[in-house]
C-alpha cells in the first residue's frame, strides 16, 4: 500500500472541500451544496457541483468529480504525495516521509524518471533561449510577432548547435544512458557517441491535458529541412492522444475549441486573446483526439490553412468530430495561409470577425462539392446536384436532413422538390449499403462495437449504484436480488464492494474515502461520478426507472457468466434467473 490509510482519511476530515475549493473557484451556497463555474472546463453557467455532505466535487458538464485530494492532483496538477503533502501542512498534520516497495518503486520510476527528464530538457532549453547562446532563436521567436509572455507561458526554448550539448547537461544531471535512450532526447550510439536528437531548433514543449512535458517540436530558423522535427513516440509520448495546447484551452472561457494546424498558429491565437486554440502534434486529427474534446466542449471551429492541404484536412476532420457528437464549424483563413498570418495582417478583430462567419461543417463540406464542378457546364451542374444528395442522404436525423435540404436547395439554386427526391433515392441506396455492412461485419469495427457494447452496459451500472448510494432504503429492497458481482464494470464492481460491504455491517457511507480507493486520477473520477447520480422524483418514474436499471445490470451480469459457462446444469439455472429477471418489479 501506498501511505497508511487512517493518515490519508484524517488529513481529507481535517480539509474541509468547500473550504479548499473556495480558495480557486468562487462557489454560492444552493440549498445544501455549492455551486460554481468548473475550473476544468470553459462554460457560462455554473454546473460545478461541490458537496458538504459528501466531500466531493462535480461538474455535471464535463464529468470531472472526486475529493480534495483529487481537485487538488487536478487543479494544480500535482502528484497524489504532493497533494496529501500540500493537504497535510493546511490542516497541520505531519507526513511522513514514504518508503515504497520495490516494485512500487519500479513501476512509478519509469515514467516519473520520463517526466522529470523531459521537465528538465525543457528547463535547461528555455533558459538557453534566454541566454547569450540563444540570441539568435530570440531573435527569430521575436520577428516571428511573439511576446515575452507568451514565450514564458508555452516554455519555448532553444536547443544548440553542439550535438551533444543536452545529452552531457542531462548525464550532469544524474541520468542514465539507458533512462535517456527511453526519452527519445537523446540518441545513444556506443560507437559514434552519444548525439541529441534536436540541435540548432527553436523548441516547443509539448504538454499533456495535465500540462506535464511529453515530448518536444522544434523548428528550424527560418529555412531548412525537415521545417518540423518532433519527438518520437515513447511510453509518455502518443502523438494521437494528445493536443499542443490543451492544457490552456481546457480552462478557457471562449466558447467552444479552435482546431489549427500548427504550434505556431495555436500561440499566435493564444496571445490574441483566443486561449480556447489547440492543434494536432503534426499527423492527422484522430478519433481519440476528437474523444479527448468532447470531455470539454460541444463544438470544435476548425481553422486550418486555407490551402488545399488545408481543405483535404477539414473534409478529413469533419466525419471524425460528428462520429464523437460534437458539432463543427469551419473557419476560411483567405487571402491569408495561416491563423498566424491572418492575425499578424488583420489583428484579433479580424478572426473573430471570421468566427461570427463560420460556416457549420455540413455547409462547407458542400461548398467544396460545389467548387468542384463546373456550374457552368450542363452536365457539371447535374453532376454536382447528385453529389450533394448523395452527401445529404448521409444525415440520418430526419428533421436535420430535411433543413439541409431546405438550406442547399436555396444556396444552390435547386428545385427543393427535385433534390428531395434524389436524397430519398440515395438515402435508400445508404441504407442498403449500410446493412449489407453490417452483415459482413468488418474486422476492425469489432473493437467498436465491443466498446459500445461495453459501454451500453456500464451505464445502468453507474445509475443504480448512485441510487444506491443515494437511497440506503433502496439498498434493503435490493439486497435479496443484487450481489457486488452483479456490477461487470471494473471501477463500479471496485465501488460496490466496498458500498455492500459499508452498508451491510451498518457503517456509514463516506464517498469520499471510496474514492481514494483508487490510485489513478481516471478512476477517481469514474467513481465520483457513481456518487451524483440523483433518484427521479415521482413516485411512478422513480419505481420504473429502478426496475428498468436494475433489470439491465441484472441481464447483463447473467448473460455474461452464460456466455462463459459449458456446465449443462449450470446453464439452465441461469436461464431460470433470466425469466425472474424479466419479472422483476420493484416494491
Ligand atoms: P510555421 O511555418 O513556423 O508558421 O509553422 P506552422 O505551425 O504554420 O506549420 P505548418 O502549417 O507548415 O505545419 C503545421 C504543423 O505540421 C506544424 O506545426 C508541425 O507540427 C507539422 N509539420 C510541419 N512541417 C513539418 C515537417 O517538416 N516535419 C514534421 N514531422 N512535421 C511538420
Ligand atoms: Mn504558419
Amino acid at each position: 500500500m501506498r501511505y497508511q490509510e487512517e493518515l490519508i482519511e484524517e488529513i481529507r476530515e481535517k480539509n474541509d472541500i468547500v473550504d479548499v475549493i473556495s480558495s480557486y473557484v468562487s462557489l454560492k451556497k444552493k440549498g445544501n451544496s455549492y455551486f460554481g463555474l468548473c475550473p476544468f472546463h470553459g462554460e457560462k453557467t455554473p454546473s460545478f457541483h461541490v458537496s458538504p455532505d459528501r466531500q466531493m466535487y462535480y461538474c455535471f458538464g464535463c464529468g470531472q468529480g472526486g475529493n480534495v485530494y483529487t481537485f487538488l492532483m487536478e487543479y494544480n496538477r500535482m502528484t497524489f504525495t504532493e497533494a496529501l503533502k500540500e493537504l497535510g501542512k493546511r490542516a497541520g498534520v505531519e507526513v511522513p516521509e514514504r518508503s515504497m516497495s520495490p516494485e512500487e518503486q519500479k513501476e512509478a520510476d519509469d515514467r516519473d524518471v520520463l517526466l522529470a527528464m523531459n521537465k528538465d530538457a525543457a528547463v535547461y532549453f528555455h533558459y538557453l533561449l534566454k541566454s547569450k547562446r540563444g540570441a539568435n532563436a530570440m531573435a527569430y521567436l521575436k520577428e516571428r510577432g511573439l511576446s515575452d509572455e507568451m514565450i514564458r507561458h508555452f516554455g519555448l526554448g532553444y536547443a544548440d548547435i553542439y550535438r551533444d550539448d543536452l545529452y552531457q547537461y542531462l548525464k550532469g544531471k544524474g541520468y542514465t544512458d539507458l533512462q535517456m535512450k527511453e526519452s527519445s532526447l537523446v540518441t545513444i550510439d556506443t560507437a559514434k557517441g552519444s548525439y541529441d536528437q534536436f540541435f540548432n531548433r527553436v523548441m516547443f514543449p509539448i504538454m499533456d491535458a495535465r500540462q506535464r512535458v511529453i515530448g518536444f517540436g522544434g523548428r528550424v530558423m527560418g529555412e531548412g529541412q525537415p521545417k518540423y522535427l518532433n519527438s518520437r513516440e515513447t511510453v509518455l509520448f502518443d502523438k494521437g492522444r494528445n493536443l499542443y495546447g490543451l492544457g490552456y484551452a481546457r480552462r478557457s472561457r471562449e466558447p467552444g475549441i479552435i482546431l489549427c494546424e500548427g504550434y505556431m498558429d495555436v500561440i499566435a491565437l493564444h496571445q490574441a486573446g483566443l486561449t480556447n486554440a489547440v492543434a494536432p502534434l503534426g499527423t492527422a486529427f484522430t478519433p481519440s483526439q476528437a474523444l479527448m474534446l468532447r470531455r470539454y466542449t460541444d463544438e470544435v471551429i476548425l481553422s486550418f490553412d486555407s490551402d488545399g492541404a488545408g481543405i483535404k484536412a477539414a473534409r478529413r476532420a469533419l466525419p471524425i468530430l460528428r462520429e464523437a457528437g460534437l458539432s463543427a464549424k469551419v473557419l476560411s483563413m483567405k487571402p491569408f495561409k495561416d491563423p498566424d498570418e491572418l492575425i499578424r495582417q488583420e489583428g484579433v478583430q479580424g478572426y473573430r470577425r471570421r468566427l461570427e462567419e463560420a460556416k457549420v461543417g455540413r455547409m462547407f463540406e458542400l461548398d467544396v462539392l460545389y467548387d468542384e464542378f463546373d456550374q457552368k457546364d450542363p452536365d457539371g451542374r447535374t453532376q454536382f446536384v447528385h453529389a450533394a444528395a448523395r452527401e445529404l442522404a448521409q444525415i440520418e436525423e430526419p428533421i436535420e436532413r430535411e433543413n439541409y435540404v431546405t438550406a442547399a436547395s436555396n444556396r444552390f439554386m435547386i428545385k427543393k422538390k427535385d433534390l428531395a427526391s434524389l436524397v430519398d433515392r440515395y438515402g435508400m441506396e445508404y441504407e442498403l449499403k449500410k446493412a449489407g455492412e453490417e452483415n459482413r461485419r468488418p474486422v476492425q469495427t469489432e473493437e467498436t462495437r465491443r466498446r459500445k457494447k461495453e459501454d451500453a452496459r456500464k451505464q445502468p451500472q453507474i445509475l443504480l449504484l448512485s441510487w444506491i448510494c443515494d437511497s440506503p432504503a433502496l439498498y434493503d429492497a435490493l439486497r435479496p436480488y443484487l450481489s457486488a458481482d452483479d456490477f461487470l464494470d471494473p471501477v463500479c464492481h471496485a465501488v460496490a464492494m466496498i458500498v455492500f460491504e459499508k452498508l451491510d455491517s451498518g457503517q456509514e457511507l463516506k464517498p469520499a474515502q471510496i474514492i481514494d480507493r483508487f490510485t489513478d486520477v481516471e478512476k477517481q473520477q469514474e467513481a465520483a461520478a457513481i456518487f451524483h447520480g440523483h433518484l427521479p422524483q415521482a413516485e411512478e418514474s422513480w419505481k420504473k426507472a429502478v426496475t428498468d436499471v436494475t433489470r439491465k445490470v441484472l441481464m447483463a451480469s447473467v448473460e455474461e457468466e452464460m456466455s462463459r459457462t459449458s456446465e449443462i446444469e449450470r446453464w439452465q439455472d441461469l436461464l431460470k434467473r433470466r425469466k425472474e429477471i424479466q419479472k422483476f418489479t420493484i416494491e
